[in-house]
């Protein structure tokens, strides 16, 4: 169980007091707000917590601790579903600024 925790996750959970603007550079996640609140809170929900059933919750810390980020990057790069790629329209800093602020979601203490 412990292996499918990414070295940052693991970080958030231990290093307390832990929260998102510690786990992730605050100039990263302030981009990644605020592209994410243009482009993807149709759908996911301005807390990440989805809009429509076929969103996965980001605020789900097994779902994002058992994904890769470069998989999370590959998936809104190309897009997955019904997903719409992102490629052709956010650049590369902008999709991963994006992605990290999503997995922040999960970052929050436990009992969420
Ligand atoms: C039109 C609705 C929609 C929009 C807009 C949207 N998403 Fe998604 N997103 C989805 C759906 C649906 C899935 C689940 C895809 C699947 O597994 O079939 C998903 C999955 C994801 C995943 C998980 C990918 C994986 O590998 O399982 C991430 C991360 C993500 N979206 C981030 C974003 C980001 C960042 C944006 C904005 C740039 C965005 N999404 C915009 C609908 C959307």
């Amino acid at each position: 169980m412990v292996a499918l925790f990414s070295g940052r996750i693991l970080q958030g959970f231990f290093q307390g007091p832990h929260n998102r603007e510690q786990a992730v550079k605050a100039d990263e996640l302030g981009r990644g707000k605020a592209v994410f609140e243009t482009h993807c809170v149709a759908c996911h929900a301005a807390d990440g917590s989805a809009a429509i059933p076929q969103t996965p919750k980001l605020t789900n810390v097994e779902f994002i601790a058992s994904h890769p980020a470069t998989e999370f990057y590959q998936a809104v790069s190309g897009g997955k579903g019904i997903m719409p790629a992102w490629q052709d329209r956010l650049s590369p800093e902008e999709r991963w600024a994006a992605v990290e602020y999503g997995r922040a979601f999960a970052y929050q203490p436990m009992g969420r």
